[in-house]
């Protein structure tokens, strides 16, 4: 079996029953997209029906970029980037852009603001060959669209707009969005995000799919991992892991767990735990209800969050993610003079310290009233992400349905944008930028 759930310390299984007895329902209203989102539903038969004709051109161009190119450089922010940042970090390594390879460095940006970050990358492409993958369903994401329009000038003045053409590639909404008008009108390679699969649900399309595929990843095996946990998670019964997970965790939300903490003991799983977050917090965190996701890693947050987690507010649990690790051997040496007392692990391999770390900490936090949700996994290859993905994909589905929201939007997103184009003087928010500019200059402020 590849993926399993366990849980420890539940506190009330009867609780964990009731759940169990909601999730017929729930299961129903996702798989027969009879709920609200339902519209979002393209992302539950993506790894069956997806394009085939579209995965073959993803290859192609994959192909292109890494004959063409040192450096893929991915402008995009949310589901369009952190997919793909998990999935090179988990199946390749956290250390990807430094590890001898054949294979590009991949970058990436417009996933915010920064000046300093946008410095750093263009002084990072300097004297490297380089193509870009710009990505944004909307086309209209601030932060994605302000990195291109720096980037596409950077690169066109060193390959010529017909240059740039040949290294710049789009994925975007079929018809929609300026992303889509600007690349149509300048003749660039796009690439289709489905009207029906929301941003972050979308790794599996050419969104995840292009940027995995130029890091040398086997995409056929990601989508091949999908679609038999696709198979194994429509079976509606007790069994089926997202049922288990989605039950175990509102139980524990209903009694008054609110946070929960999502933790591996590898640091290749750190990009799964953000793609995870947003995946959760996005779809669940709305009228005025959801699990607060955070993530850890361990052991080295041990030394930073192990005292919270083990004696702050008990609302939280933890979900361990844990999975073999693939083939290195490192064992802790004789020491002749023994001054640090570690002979006792003399001979040990890392792995098996760091399975009993994981071990004792689970069950220090069940004593400390840390309910513990266990998910094991294969060890990590292209195949294992496809299954992880599908899985969390699945089980937030039902999740959100169990919790009685709409897991597909965002509505909340839009209140920054707003203040944000106000306050940048976006032309028809004058009214809204003088409201704003009026609370925040104006009136006593703490230290006044
Ligand atoms: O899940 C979502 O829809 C969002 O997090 C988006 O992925 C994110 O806001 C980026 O949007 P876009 O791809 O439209 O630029």
């Amino acid at each position: 079996m590849s993926l399993s759930v366990s849980v420890k310390n539940m506190l009330s299984f009867a609780s964990y029953d009731a759940l169990m007895a909601e999730l017929p329902a729930a299961h129903a209203t996702l798989t027969g997209h009879t709920g609200k989102g339902s519209d979002f539903l393209g992302w539950l038969a993506l790894p069956t029906q997806i394009d085939r004709d579209e995965v073959e051109a993803v290859k192609a161009a994959a192909a292109k970029i890494r004959s063409d190119s040192q450096v893929l450089l991915v402008i995009g922010i949310g589901g369009s980037y952190l997919g793909a940042r998990a999935a090179i970090e988990f199946i390749k390594s956290p250390n990807y852009n430094l590890v001898a390879k054949d294979s590009p460095k991949i970058f990436f940006a417009g996933n915010s603001l920064s000046a300093a970050q946008a410095e750093e990358l263009i002084s990072l492409l300097d004297g490297v060959d380089y193509s870009i993958n710009v990505i944004s369903k909307s086309g209209t994401t601030t932060e994605p669209a302000v990195a291109f329009r720096i980037f596409r000038e950077l690169i066109e003045q060193r390959y010529g707009a017909e240059g740039a053409k040949e290294r710049i590639y789009a994925t975007t909404d079929k018809a929609r969005g300026a992303l889509k008008t600007l690349a149509d009108s300048l003749g660039y390679t796009t690439f289709v995000i489905p009207d029906d699969v929301g941003g972050r649900f979308s790794v599996l399309t050419p969104v995840g799919l292009l940027p995995i595929a130029v890091a040398g990843i086997d995409i056929d095996a990601m989508l091949e991992g999908a679609a038999s946990m696709a198979v194994r998670l429509a079976s509606p019964s007790a069994d089926n892991p997202a049922w288990q997970y989605a039950a175990a965790r509102n139980a524990l939300y209903r009694q008054g767990y609110t946070t929960e903490i999502i933790a591996a003991y590898e640091p290749r799983f750190r990009y799964v735990g953000e793609w995870w977050k947003q995946l959760y917090g996005e779809s669940e965190g709305k009228d005025l209800k959801g699990i607060f996701p955070a993530s850890v890693d361990l052991t080295a947050d041990l030394h930073s969050m192990g005292q919270y987690i083990q004696q702050g507010m008990r609302n939280i649990f933890e979900t361990v993610v844990t999975f073999e690790e693939s083939g290195a051997h490192i064992s802790v040496p004789m020491s002749e003079d023994n001054l640090d007392g570690l002979n006792f692990m003399a001979g040990k391999e890392l792995d098996e310290l760091n399975r009993m770390a994981s071990l004792g900490t689970i069950l220090a936090h069940v004593d400390g009233g840390v309910p513990n949700i266990a998910i094991e996994l294969d060890a990590p290859s292209a195949y294992t992400f496809g299954e992880l993905v599908y899985f969390f994909e699945f089980a937030c589905g039902l999740s959100g349905y169990l919790l009685g929201v709409n897991p597909f939007d965002q509505p909340g997103v839009e209140a920054y944008k707003q203040n944000m184009y106000a306050l940048i003087g976006k032309p028809g928010f004058e009214a809204k930028r003088a409201e704003l500019e009026a609370r925040l200059y104006e009136g006593p402020m703490i230290g006044d």
